[in-house]
């Protein structure tokens, strides 16, 4: 018999049903509350609401695991590529190879972008934080395919918007870079695979041929299936709202990229690499920084730490930090910001404050010592984690345009003024 719950209300009892997920998590079905009892339920921040069943990534907050359509982040990190996870993310299953072949190949054909984008780069200051013209220019791509708003797109057309976007998102994110340095565009090569080009398109100069060091491109391949998805967090949820109204994928997404910029979320791997700075350039003592992250007087707090569901170590943060040796010591890069982490690292995870919190460094920790060792400049480190988690986004707007979710609208509970009548201007 399948469990249920039982609310009392005024005395009344009111039976709601118990679903149970695939991985034995469970929920009380409260679809029908308000039409029951009158109530509506409140939960700021959604701490202990499902928004919505999902197949696409679990994550165990407790024990710190994350699979992506069940395959484990360590797995996938060390023996699959992000073009590949891409696939099974969105697809829901490991392509064969002539599978990934031809999606890879389709992405390749589709990395070109027409050329008024580069007018409306022109049209952005040459200080525009990249995270603002990525999140323009990809809602851009709706003036380019019209055809993309249409609410009731069929499968191809739907596969061909996914082609589009996982193609011309690399070439516009490595354009903003560009624009933001100054520096001539480079158009995408269709010789080489999506890392490769990403880089290139990033790096290379007319008057410097760009050598592809394939230990930066497997550091890259790492570091973008670690972000790829990450079930409903906040940009997540962001791109399943804007969906659920039967906007376009790239209005969607757009949105996510503008929720994923938050100093809280996403761009919290830019705060890192500036707080780092910040103790480097105050002499390097983590203590005074721990002090003042502990300290309820004091706004600052240790970015790349804590996480809305681990309170365990994130798994993606254990893998990044074992990366970031790796390249490190590969490109023979000795960065001192890498030692301030780890002290500050071990001085958190022995400190009482953190350790009752359940506070852990999470996938924004580390991540930027390796985007700075491959030579990606701190603004553009939330374009990464953007880059990265397309893929995700994708598959989560997918999915709930194929189980066809209701337009998502929350209730509230009214605390303003109750009924008073208008009073003209002469009598207030
Ligand atoms: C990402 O959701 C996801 O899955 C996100 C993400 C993904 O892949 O999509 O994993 C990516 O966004 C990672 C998180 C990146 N953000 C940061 O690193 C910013 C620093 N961390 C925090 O601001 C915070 O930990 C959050 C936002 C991540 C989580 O916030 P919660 O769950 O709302 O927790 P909270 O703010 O209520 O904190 C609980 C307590 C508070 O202290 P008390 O009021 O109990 O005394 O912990 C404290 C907080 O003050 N706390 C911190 C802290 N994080 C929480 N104190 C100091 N430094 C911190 N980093």
């Amino acid at each position: 018999m399948a469990e249920s719950a039982e609310i009392i209300l005024d005395g009344k009892s009111y039976p709601f049903p118990v679903i149970e997920g695939t991985e034995h998590e469970k929920a009380i079905d409260i679809a029908k509350l308000r039409d029951l009892t009158g109530y509506v339920t409140l939960d700021s921040g959604y701490k202990n609401t499902g928004a919505t069943k999902s197949a696409i990534t679990f994550l165990d907050g407790e024990e710190g695991i994350l699979r992506y359509r069940g395959y484990p982040i360590e797995q996938l990190a060390e023996q699959s590529s992000f073009i590949e996870v891409a696939y099974l993310l969105i697809y829901g299953k490991l392509p064969t190879q002539a599978e990934l072949d031809d999606f890879s190949h389709q992405i390749t054909k589709h990395t070109l972008v027409h050329e008024d984008v580069r007018k409306i780069f022109d049209g952005f200051p040459s200080a525009a934080h990249p995270m603002a013209i990525l999140s323009s220019l990809i809602c851009s791509l709706t003036a380019f395919y019209p055809e993309s708003v249409a609410p009731d797109l069929s499968k191809e057309e739907i596969d061909l918007n996914v082609i589009r976007l996982m193609a011309k998102i690399s070439t516009i994110a490595a354009w903003t870079y560009k624009n933001n340095m100054g520096h001539p565009l480079n158009y995408p090569r269709n010789d080489l695979d999506y890392c490769s080009n990403f880089l290139y398109m990033m790096f290379s100069f007319p008057t410097e041929k760009y050598e592809i060091d394939t230990r930066i491109v497997s550091a890259l391949n790492k570091l973008l299936i670690l972000h790829a998805d990450h079930e409903q967090n906040c940009s997540t949820s962001t791109v399943r709202l804007v969906g659920s109204a039967n906007a376009s994928l790239y209005g969607s997404v757009s949105a996510g990229i503008n929720a994923l910029w938050g100093p809280l979320h996403g761009g919290a791997n830019q705060e890192v690499l500036e707080m780092l700075q910040a103790i480097q350039r105050d002499g390097g003592d983590t203590s005074k920084f721990i002090a003042k992250a502990k300290d309820k007087n004091d706004s600052f707090r240790l970015m790349g730490f804590g996480h809305r569901v681990y309170k365990n170590f994130d798994p993606r943060a254990k893998i990044i930090k074992k990366a970031a040796d790796e390249v490190l010591a590969a490109l023979g890069i000795d960065d001192p910001l890498l030692k301030i982490a780890q002290e500050l690292e071990q001085a958190a995870l022995t400190d009482q404050y953190f350790i009752e919190r359940k506070l852990y460094p999470n996938v924004d920790f580390y991540s930027g010592i390796i985007y700075r060792a491959i030579g990606i400049p701190t603004e553009m480190f939330t374009v990464m984690f953007a880059l990265g988690r397309l893929p995700g986004w994708i598959a989560q707007w997918k999915e709930m345009r194929e189980n066809k979710e209701p337009i998502g609208r929350p209730r509230q509970i009214y605390t303003g003024e109750t009924e008073r009548n208008y009073v003209a201007i002469d009598q207030r």
